[in-house]
């Protein structure tokens, strides 16, 4: 987490810094820093616990002038959100400033061994041992920032994305990666932006470099762009083009970006299977895996990794894996993979699913199986992120920027792509007839259409929502693939309204839930059409029986759970297997609602960040 920004060339770095700050406020928004070097020489540092506005507040009535800079939004892991713990650090001499996204797991040793050589911490972060070991080591070897850089990673454990600025060269900035992302933007005129990624960049080029781990760049107003790795082997950069829009990552006339999110769903589920799905010519295929789909044909299973909203994705995409390409699925936290001890071999298959592709946990547990041998793959949304550059083979999502912290339109793309994966892979098998082939892929092309009707709706999710603002608790039950849309519903509302909510299995709601429910609780249901209907009638009946509230989403025409409802929304009927696609779009929202009712901030909720790069 934390977003970082820095720019050098001929306009004023703040304003750039700024803005680019603000469109990583996604990634932590605990405090936000900027440090410019000015035409006299000296370096301002301006650090505001709070959000970006703050700063900019602040630093208005200072001088922030200067071109060449660099600036932070944190998320905070040592260290509470104060403005000592702001980035950026400065040495002792005030000579130079760093940045830093990421955690050095060493620093503990490194701060001691420091301490003893006389350097004095201020702050209680990680990133200040990176500071003073690099000015330590460039006094002592007497050499430049870039190689006391050098040198100074060689000693650190750890995840890093840092840039660092030295008065003693104004025209220079060097940075460097491990485990953290960062994106060098190669501007006009000799100018480069450097970010977390390439949103604070896309509006001046889209001439990029992604840095891969264990490089160093070095940024120079005289000589350009030069890469070298930590064991100082000097490498050519890989300039690419960024097809992001500017309008992408802008909120389009929407208060919230994730209200914006919502109802880009027509558009990005469409994206996603664009030149992947031909119904009149009955085929469906992903460029991106074609290579592997023999191998994903003849696996004995799949294990699917990842955390939060796109774990949720990867129980929907076991459904569709186990009952259209008859494998079996096995659905891990990456988090809780990678520390297990994994049997894992030559013959599996992994599937990592990320909306960043950045998150360590879902990260470290490819590499791990990586290095088993297993053949990793990934459904990922941001295009050149870490995940989808390490994996062997993977399909992107296409929905676009997502901004707002709550996933919507990530998570919809996500299963888009699975289905398809499924699809393709049970065609391959064998194991999936023409007419039931192709009344899903029927089915999925008018998926779109559906959500747009459901999100015409607004007005009736509106007044559901006023109704339980202010609830404490909410329940969410689904059964068979309407289960993992439960613990969606559920996820959304706390991440965005800080209500507590849990999604269950309906049937499992008799093994502990229900002895929370009462008049006061309200229980979300999702009742559509399939094979467990009837099943789910009864659970809302047992509900009913103890006083709770049922909001029930169910299938136009319904009218048995209609009758029992204290509430409904309809959506249009669909194949079985393609339900969550339309069943998460209610639940979505509500949340919404309910968030901005209660005056939550919806776009950036307290405590999360979207990019989650630490452990
Ligand atoms: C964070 C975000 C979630 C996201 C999860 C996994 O917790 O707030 O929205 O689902 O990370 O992120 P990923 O980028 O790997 O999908």
């Amino acid at each position: 987490m934390c977003g970082i920004v820095a720019y050098i060339g001929k306009e004023q770095a703040f304003p750039i810094i700024l803005k680019g700050l603000k469109r990583l406020e996604y990634r932590g928004y605990d405090s936000a820093g900027i440090a410019v070097l000015n035409d006299d020489s000296s370096l301002n540092n301006y650090k505001r616990s709070g959000k970006v506005s703050e700063l900019e507040e602040f630093a208005a009535q200072h001088d922030s002038t200067g071109t060449v800079g660099i600036g932070h939004t944190r998320w905070a892991t040592h260290g509470l959100p104060n403005n000592i713990n702001a980035h950026p650090h400065v040495s002792s001499d005030g000579e130079m400033a760093l940045i830093h996204n990421g955690i050095i797991e060493n620093y503990d040793s490194l701060r001691e061994e420091l301490m003893s050589r006389g350097y004095v911490f201020k702050s209680e972060t990680d990133t200040e041992v990176l500071i003073h070991l690099i000015d330590d080591i460039k006094k002592n070897e007497q050499v430049k920032t870039a190689e006391a850089v050098r040198i100074a990673l060689n000693s650190v454990i750890g995840a890093y994305a840092i840039v660092v600025l030295s008065k003693d060269n104004p025209n220079q900035l060097v940075a460097a990666r491990k485990s953290s992302p960062l994106v060098v933007g190669i501007g006009k005129d000799g100018a480069f932006y450097l970010a977390s990624d390439a949103t604070p960049i896309i509006e001046y080029t889209n001439e990029v470099v992604y840095m891969e781990d264990e490089e160093i760049a070095v940024v120079d107003r005289n000589d350009g762009l030069r890469i070298f790795s930590i064991q100082d082997k000097e490498k050519v950069p890989y300039i690419q083009r960024l097809e992001l829009k500017l309008e992408a990552i802008e909120k389009g006339g929407y208060e919230h970006f994730m209200l914006k999110e919502i109802h880009e769903q027509p558009r990005s589920i469409k994206d996603c299977f664009r030149g992947r799905l031909n119904v009149d010519e009955g085929w469906v295929k992903l460029g991106g895996i074609k290579d592997y789909e023999s191998k994903l044909a003849k696996a004995k299973r799949i294990i699917m990794v990842a955390c939060g909203t796109s774990w949720h994705a990867a129980l929907v995409g076991e459904y569709l894996f186990e009952d259209l390409a008859r494998i079996p699925v096995e659905v891990e936290y990456a988090s809780e993979f990678r520390y297990r001890n994994p049997i894992i071999d030559e013959d599996d298959i992994v599937i990592a699913i990320s909306q960043s592709g950045e998150t360590a946990d879902t990260l470290a547990a490819l590499n791990l199986a990586k290095s088993k041998g297993a053949t990793i793959l990934g459904i990922c949304n941001v295009v050149g992120s870490s995940i989808s550059r390490i994996t062997h083979a993977g399909s992107y999502t296409h929905a676009g920027p997502e901004i707002g912290v709550a996933s919507t339109k990530a998570f919809t793309a996500q299963v888009t792509v699975l289905t398809l994966m499924a699809l393709s892979i049970a065609r391959k098998k064998g194991n999936l007839d023409d007419t039931k082939f192709r009344r899903i892929i029927t089915e999925l092309e008018l998926i779109p259409d559906k959500v747009a009707k459901i999100l015409e709706q607004s007005e009736k999710h509106e007044e559901i929502s006023a109704v339980y603002k202010d609830a404490r608790n909410a329940l969410y039950l689904g059964r068979g693939n309407s289960f993992p849309v439960a613990l969606e519903g559920a996820l959304k509302l706390k991440e965005i309204s800080y209500i507590h909510a849990e999604g269950y299995p309906a049937a499992e709601m008799k093994h502990g839930p229900i002895a929370l429910i009462d008049e006061e609780m309200p229980v979300f249901v999702i009742a559509t059409k399939g094979p467990s209907y009837e099943k789910v009638v009864s659970n809302i009946q047992e509900v009913k029986a103890r006083k709770g509230k049922i909001i029930a989403v169910i299938t136009e025409g319904d009218t048995q759970v209609k009758a029992i409802a204290d509430h409904y929304i309809e959506i249009p009927d669909t194949d079985e297997n393609l339900a969550p696609l339309l069943a998460t779009i209610p639940l979505q929202l509500i949340s919404y609602y309910v968030a901005v009712m209660r005056g939550a901030n919806v776009d950036q909720p307290r405590n999360l960040a979207k990019s989650v790069t630490v452990e």
